[in-house]
């Protein structure tokens, strides 16, 4: 239990152990935050995960008798967030909960129960006690059941998945941890779970701007509560949402007997002796949740790989396939590649690519077997072209 401003608690369960988030590498461990408000109407907003339930419910009881909760606000049908709130209703049978409508059709579906359910939509109110909490629908941020809620009188957004961060730690705000390493968990977060719902989150920005808002509070990972911290990582996400990239380069790419990472290298090098910003990613080192943020965040990528049984390697088909779903927009990207006998399986490759939103402007560099260095010294001409391709 963390008192988090008057009255306001975080109750919920730091997963010190989680590796993987469906699919998505958390090497940081992650937290699922749920907030207790002791107010005349005790308030939960959310709950957590199955196996956090004993500690959030030891970390509520710290503050109150868990049966004088009267109102459990769940803000995101998803069962890291509401995948408790059946054993906290059998502790507090009094209790309402409040949800959006599509969060409450996602909860009947999810437990099967008839709850005391209070529907709520953007703009209505709560009254709890001493505070009256606002409630804003969030659809599709992170599915269309997703709502914030927010208090005027303690000005604290609960945004649920918004502005999380997978992070395990035994503090509770980011400035008390390195910035940088917040920021850069947040862009992951954005990159892996928000990235396809740009549009939708430029239209919470919008709501979100009217608010007088000076602590954030999301369902994962640390609090926002120094201003600078929060107007960047509000602009952070605007720039995310407008699908925004910077000048850089990313060459993503596998290799089967090393010739697409000669291609690779060689290009990486031309990029760099032109002074490109560049990154250089292994799909059999580096897991594609890496990858896609660093996608995020580069204006063109240079996508290789040598083709098996005639179609790209497993793993690039991989991470164009998640592509596809995380769905970026504005993208260019180059193409490289190595090939044995046959010289097949090129244009499924490029459809992948541009089914997951890039555009291809340049002919591929397809060499068949070894590459010479008379193919490798052609990159050259390439490497300034890439570069001609910046915004
Ligand atoms: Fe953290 Fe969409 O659940």
């Amino acid at each position: 239990m963390h008192l988090i401003k008057d009255d306001i608690y975080w109750t919920g369960y730091v997963d010190w152990d989680l590796r993987n988030f469906h699919g998505y590498e958390t090497p940081q461990g992650s937290s699922y935050n749920a907030y207790l408000i002791k107010d005349e109407k005790p308030t939960l907003i959310d709950t957590v995960k199955y196996y956090g339930f004993d500690e959030m419910f030891q970390n509520i009881r710290q503050v109150i008798d868990p049966s004088e909760i009267r109102y459990i606000i769940s803000n995101h049908t998803e069962m890291d967030h509401s995948g408790t709130i059946d054993r906290m209703l059998s502790f507090c049978p009094n209790a309402e909960v409040v949800c959006s409508p599509k969060g409450e059709e996602g909860l009947r579906r999810h437990f099967k129960k008839d709850w005391k359910f209070k529907v709520v939509k953007t703009g209505d109110e709560l009254d709890i006690g001493a505070r009256t909490l606002k409630f804003l629908l969030m659809p599709m941020v992170h599915w269309p059941d997703s709502m914030a809620t927010y208090s005027p009188k303690d000005q604290i957004l609960f945004p649920n998945d918004a502005f999380g961060q997978h992070y395990a730690s035994d503090k509770k705000f980011v400035d008390e941890v390195g910035q940088d390493i917040l920021f850069s968990e947040a862009a992951k977060y954005y990159a892996n779970i928000v990235l396809p719902y740009g549009n939708q989150v430029l239209k919470v920005l919008e709501a979100v701007a009217g608010l007088s808002i000076d602590t954030i509070c999301p369902s994962h990972g640390l609090i926002w509560r120094k201003p600078e911290h929060i107007r960047k990582i509000l602009d952070l996400y605007k720039r995310w949402a407008s699908h925004q990239a910077e000048q850089k380069v990313v060459i993503v790419y596998d290799t089967m007997w090393k010739s697409t990472e000669t291609i690779a290298n060689r290009l990486y090098a031309q990029l760099e002796k032109q002074e490109v910003p560049v990154k250089l990613l292994h799909l059999s080192t580096t897991h594609i949740s890496d990858v896609v943020t660093e996608i995020m965040r580069s204006q063109v990528v240079c996508f290789g790989t040598p083709m098996l049984n005639n179609h790209m390697l497993p793993t690039m088909a991989s991470l164009l396939m998640y592509l596809k779903g995380l769905r970026p927009k504005g993208r260019t990207a180059y193409v490289f590649g190595s090939y044995g006998w046959a010289k097949v399986g090129f244009k499924e490759f490029e459809d992948f690519i541009k089914e997951a939103g890039f555009q291809i402007p340049m002919e591929g560099k397809y060499i068949q077997f070894i590459p010479s260095e008379e193919d490798l010294s052609s990159l050259s001409g390439i490497a300034g072209k890439i570069k001609g391709l910046f915004v």
